[in-house]
């Protein structure tokens, strides 16, 4: 979609202060998807204010649940889901394409309804993003699965059936949704191979506060007990770590100060090992974390991994900070096919970047000079804000509808640490 919206960003200016961490993007989604899986309510705080949890929020409204917000509480937005009895078991379109997550409808609906018809989730700027590690392990719990006519036909007659369900890579959603189809299943149900990040724990304390029986999340091994229904649910999502790594790596870029507060310290620990080896220092505390850049940043080498290796949301970022950088890095991009396309746009900022495959050279330059440029996707948008943050002059950053994807008041905040943005 073409929108008008831009950031306009003065180079130069040094951050420093204190920015407060919304909730996490990547923990709301699933859980948001977990809310059907009960007809009673859910009281949802620190959920972020960003497009895509509207997405998912105008999706449950089409499938017949209420939501509301709540007063606005001192952990950020709170919202209230009542499903109710669901009036419909469909997601088109127009959601689908617009948010890969819509996916994660799969596994509730399943659950609750014992059928699900969903449009294709479309591709994003990152590669191909398949479904087939969902399907598979739906069809493993005893769902029919039929595509046709671009929409995937999910069905159960009865409940889904426990069982042993293995993946072969550590998929995030594909974790996430058999979780969710697992909890009303009839026996039990083990998850090999799962994703371990934070946002799994998350849904995992979620869904035990409905009153499921889930254990493992964080490890390779998830056990889920099937339970005949789920109830009530109050809960506050945890903190985003790549929004807090994003301004953290802010402050490396632009020889600032910053310190990310209302974080969990620990979900930060690669990528302040990354900034350490890029000349930072990092100091943290309870809920708060503090990079203080250096007047050079050093190149260095950076693969992206599944929890707990550096997350490849971050890697965008990396690859804006090394472009400046003393020496030359090398980055691997292990979890995605597709994942450097800002390496075009950091070039039109000077950037000397050369992508083959799975892999980057980036060369680093003195400094890099303001252009035009263009969000390719949310995390590639925000590594072109710090390119901007840290480049002689101006840079105008189009079609920054990718960066309200998954960041909050994004100018308020970088402004609140001194940046000079404006949205035009
Ligand atoms: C989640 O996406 C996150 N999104 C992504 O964040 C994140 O980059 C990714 O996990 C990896 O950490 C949300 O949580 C909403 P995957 P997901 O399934 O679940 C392949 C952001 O910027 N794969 O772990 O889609 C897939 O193509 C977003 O916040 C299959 O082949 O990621 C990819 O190469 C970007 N078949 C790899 O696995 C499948 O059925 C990892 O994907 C599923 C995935």
């Amino acid at each position: 979609m073409k929108t008008l919206d831009r950031y306009v960003v003065a180079g130069g200016n040094r951050l420093q202060g204190k920015v407060a961490i919304s909730g996490a993007k990547n923990a709301a989604l699933p859980i948001l998807a977990a809310a059907l899986l009960t007809s009673d309510e859910s009281l949802i705080h620190n959920t972020p204010v960003i497009r895509d949890v509207g997405v998912m929020l105008e999706i449950l409204r089409r499938l017949g649940a209420q939501v509301e917000e709540l007063p606005e509480g001192e952990t950020g937005r709170g919202l209230r889901i009542v499903p109710g009895a669901l009036a419909s078991g469909e997601v088109g379109a127009d959601f689908t394409r617009e948010m890969r997550s819509s996916i994660f409808l799969m596994g509730p609906l399943l659950a609750r309804l014992g059928k699900i018809r969903i449009s294709y989730p479309g591709g994003c700027a990152i590669g191909p993003r398949p479904i087939d590690f969902h399907l598979r392990g739906l069809e493993q719990l005893g769902a029919k699965i039929e595509e046709r006519f671009g929409f995937i036909e999910a069905s159960v007659p009865g409940r889904l059936k426990g069982t042993e369900v293995y993946l072969d890579f550590p998929s995030v959603g594909a974790t996430e949704n058999l979780m969710m189809a697992a909890v009303l299943a009839d026996g039990v149900t083990v998850i090999r191979n799962a994703a371990r990040e934070p946002e799994i724990v998350d849904l995992q304390n979620f869904l035990n506060r409905m009153g499921a029986k889930v254990r493992g999340a964080g490890m390779d091994v998830i056990r889920v007990q099937g339970t005949e229904a789920l109830g009530r649910v109050e809960h506050t999502v945890i903190p985003d770590r790549i929004e807090a790594g994003t301004f953290l790596a802010a402050a490396a870029i632009t020889k600032g100060d910053v310190t990310a507060a209302g974080v969990i310290p620990e979900h930060l620990d690669a990528i302040c090992a990354k900034l350490r080896e890029m000349g930072c220092i990092t100091e943290d505390g309870e809920d708060w974390v503090r990079v203080i850049g250096p007047e050079r940043l050093k190149a260095t080498d950076l693969k992206t991994l599944p929890y707990p290796g550096f997350p490849t949301d971050m890697q965008p970022q990396m690859m804006a900070l090394m472009s400046v950088a003393e020496g030359t890095s090398i980055v691997t991009e292990t979890i995605f096919e597709n994942r450097f396309k800002v390496a075009e746009e950091l070039r039109r900022l000077g950037g000397n970047v050369k992508t083959e495959g799975r892999t980057a050279v980036v060369q680093g330059v003195p400094q890099l000079s303001g252009a035009r440029v263009e969000c390719p996707a949310l995390r590639e948008g925000m590594a072109l804000v710090l390119a901007g943050l840290a480049a002689e002059g101006t840079t105008t950053i189009d079609q920054i509808v990718h960066i309200d994807r998954g960041y909050q008041n994004l100018d308020q905040k970088l402004g609140g640490l001194g940046a000079t943005i404006t949205r035009g």
